[in-house]
């Protein structure tokens, strides 16, 4: 039976994740934090995990709670865009600050360590949702200040990942998603989720071609750091 880990199931790209790995057959675990969204994930057929990305507890909570469980791929979602006029001009306040970064960031650290030996086993994958707008090598305006700080910061992250557990078989890769209709992208988005989901899996499902430590987008192409 092949396992995805889905963090933050409850909308957007991670529900269709969740949706897609369920038609394709797999046991699909979600993290959600309202209960009604426990109730929707359940009624699709996941199995659901409460999961607050920014509580410790909960992060800590995830190990015990997939104790003895092994998974194939590990998607990392969850994450905030923050303040929508931020730019290098207007610095954030230390609650915008910390609140996208403590959700973009620090919580895929703490998730890092409790998700490796889960993936292991089978020579998992960890995905970590980032974005084209985290790449320093390709950023040629200053909008969305706030958001690409966190995305760099998580790019080095899924490196650091890649360093630290590659040799134990881990392949770690950060996807670009595109601009996805979802209530992060809006409506004037230029994909669909589906479409996005779609080439997420094939990238994650091609290690020859879409290798460790690289970082894509839902159309397969390799982005530049
Ligand atoms: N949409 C785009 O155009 C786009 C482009 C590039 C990258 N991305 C990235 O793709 C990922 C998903 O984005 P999306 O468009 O699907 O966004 P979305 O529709 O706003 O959904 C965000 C997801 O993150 C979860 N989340 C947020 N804070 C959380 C927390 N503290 N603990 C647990 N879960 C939390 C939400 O859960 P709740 O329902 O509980 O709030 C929700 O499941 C994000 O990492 C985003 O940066 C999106």
């Amino acid at each position: 039976m092949t396992t995805a880990l889905v963090v933050g199931a409850s909308r957007g790209i991670g529900l269709e994740f969740t949706r897609q790995y369920l038609a394709a057959g797999w046991t699909v675990f979600g993290t959600h934090r309202g209960e009604d969204d426990r109730r929707m994930l359940g009624e699709l057929g996941a199995q659901t995990l409460k999961l607050d990305v920014r509580d410790a507890a909960d992060v800590a909570g995830l190990a015990w709670q997939l104790d003895g469980e092994k998974v194939d791929v590990a998607v990392v979602n969850a994450g905030v865009y923050g303040p929508r006029t931020s730019t290098i001009a207007q610095p954030p306040s230390p609650e915008e600050f910390d609140t996208v970064l403590h959700t973009n960031v620090l919580a895929a650290m703490r998730l890092v360590p409790v998700l490796a030996p889960l993936l292991a086993p089978r020579r998992g994958t960890l995905a970590f949702v980032s974005s084209r707008m985290g790449s320093i090598g390709e950023t040629n305006s200053s909008f969305g200040a706030l958001y690409r700080v966190s995305k760099a910061a998580l790019n080095m992250v899924a490196k650091l990942a890649h360093n630290e557990y590659g040799a134990l078989g881990l392949r770690v890769v950060v996807l670009h998603p595109g601009w996805v209709r979802t209530d992060m992208g809006g409506p004037n988005a230029d994909v669909e989720v589906a479409t996005s989901v779609e080439g997420l899996r094939r990238v994650i499902a091609d290690p020859a071609g879409h290798p460790p430590g690289g970082f894509f987008d839902y159309q397969g192409r390799a982005i530049g750091w």
